[in-house]
């Protein structure tokens, strides 16, 4: 196994078996001579646009204020004690998408997305906790981060942002560009800008059981066949006609018993939610449509790869892209596979391709799902 820079020289096997949900790591100088991708004014304009989740948290005269974007205008650089947290940057930038991809050591369903945080001197959005694992990458500036594992997750009541009541560092340490802290979930932290700052967060999924149950009981919905329709035969008269009878509760019990889900289902249903793009996320399909040959003539040439925002996972014989799934068959399975993990195919993969396949690409090409490369 390969040891890594990223991980502070460890390998991604120690890594996982030593930090991961456990204890905090600082990686100096993760990735040396880091420089960030996006300047204040391009996170700014970023911020400014409706297709993009943005936050203001603001700190003045110690008041706590969260406001969401999209802002025209946010509070002038030369002001302290503000930031703006700007989300899903990966999705819109070619440089944060490929800083993303080096987090693939990790699946991708458990992969969320590259949050990018501006904050002038003193700024941050106060001590806190999350629910989920995060890799913080200093990016520009320095950053002041306290940190603990707190017991006592008493949040003050009546403010706009979380914020713990008793927060109880147990450690600081300063992040310089291309330093890195890792924090397991419910690490509690509290980052503060020393000087204007940028902080890159590559965060993770973590659904609750109760959001996932719901959205499963959705999908059974949609595959729920059950035959037939009440009868009692055997009717007796009442003399309590607003009583439901014991009767209906058994033959109704009986009737909903006989839905039935297996482990596929499990399997479909969460590649489908999974896959599924934000709904902030709207693809950019291309201009003008090219028709099947032309594609293929180009994809043959050059290769073609999923777009940022294209969320592609597969199962088995599922595959599963941007929330449709379907059942691969055997002889195109290798190339969905590998167009899913390498998120792209070489000529000579289109090449090989069977014709299904070549069609889909085409289909998504259309939809703005994949691109040439
Ligand atoms: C930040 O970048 O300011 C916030 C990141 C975090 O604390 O989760
Ligand atoms: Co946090």
């Amino acid at each position: 196994m390969k040891k890594l820079t990223l991980l502070g020289g460890l390998t991604t096997q120690q890594f996982l078996r030593d930090y991961w949900h456990k204890k905090p790591l600082l990686i100096r100088q993760a990735i040396p001579q880091f420089k960030p991708l996006l300047t204040r004014e391009e996170l700014a304009a970023m911020a400014a646009r409706d297709d993009v989740e943005s936050r203001l948290v603001t700190h003045f005269g110690a008041r706590w204020q969260l406001k969401k974007g999209p802002f025209d205008q946010l509070p002038p650089f030369s002001k302290k004690a503000w930031t703006t947290l700007i989300q899903g940057v990966n999705l819109h930038h070619d440089g944060a998408d490929a800083l993303m991809q080096q987090f693939r050591f990790l699946p991708d369903a458990r992969l969320d997305d590259l949050m990018i945080s501006y904050a002038t001197d003193t700024g941050g959005v106060g001590p806190h906790f999350d629910a989920y694992d995060v890799f913080l990458l200093q990016a520009h500036g320095k950053r002041l981060w306290r940190i603990g594992p707190q017991t006592d997750m008493t949040l003050v009541e009546g403010l706009p942002v979380k914020i713990l009541k008793n927060f109880k560092p147990e450690q600081e340490m300063v992040l310089e560009p291309g330093d890195m802290l890792y924090l397991p979930p419910h690490y509690a932290h509290d980052g503060i800008a020393v000087g204007e700052c940028m902080t890159y967060s590559i965060g993770f999924r973590t659904p609750s059981f109760q959001e996932l149950g719901e959205g499963f009981l959705q999908y059974l919905t949609e595959s729920v066949e059950l035959d037939g329709h009440y009868a009692d035969p055997d009717l007796a008269p009442t003399s309590k006609p607003a009583e439901i009878g014991s009767d209906m509760i058994t033959r109704v019990a009986t009737a909903i018993r006989k839905i039935r889900f297996a482990d596929d289902d499990i399997a479909i249903f969460l590649g489908e939610y999974l896959s599924e793009p934000k709904p902030s996320v709207f693809f950019d399909a291309p201009v003008r449509s090219t028709s099947l040959p032309r594609f293929l003539e180009r994809a043959e040439k050059r290769g073609v790869k999923l777009a940022r925002k294209t969320r592609m996972l597969y199962r088995g014989r599922h595959v599963f892209i941007n929330g449709d799934s379907f059942v691969a068959a055997s002889a195109d399975r290798r190339a969905l596979v590998k167009l899913a993990d390498r998120r792209g195919l070489d000529p000579e993969d289109i090449k090989a391709a069977s014709e299904d396949v070549r069609e889909a690409l085409h289909a998504w090409h259309e939809d703005g799902w994949i691109v040439l490369q």
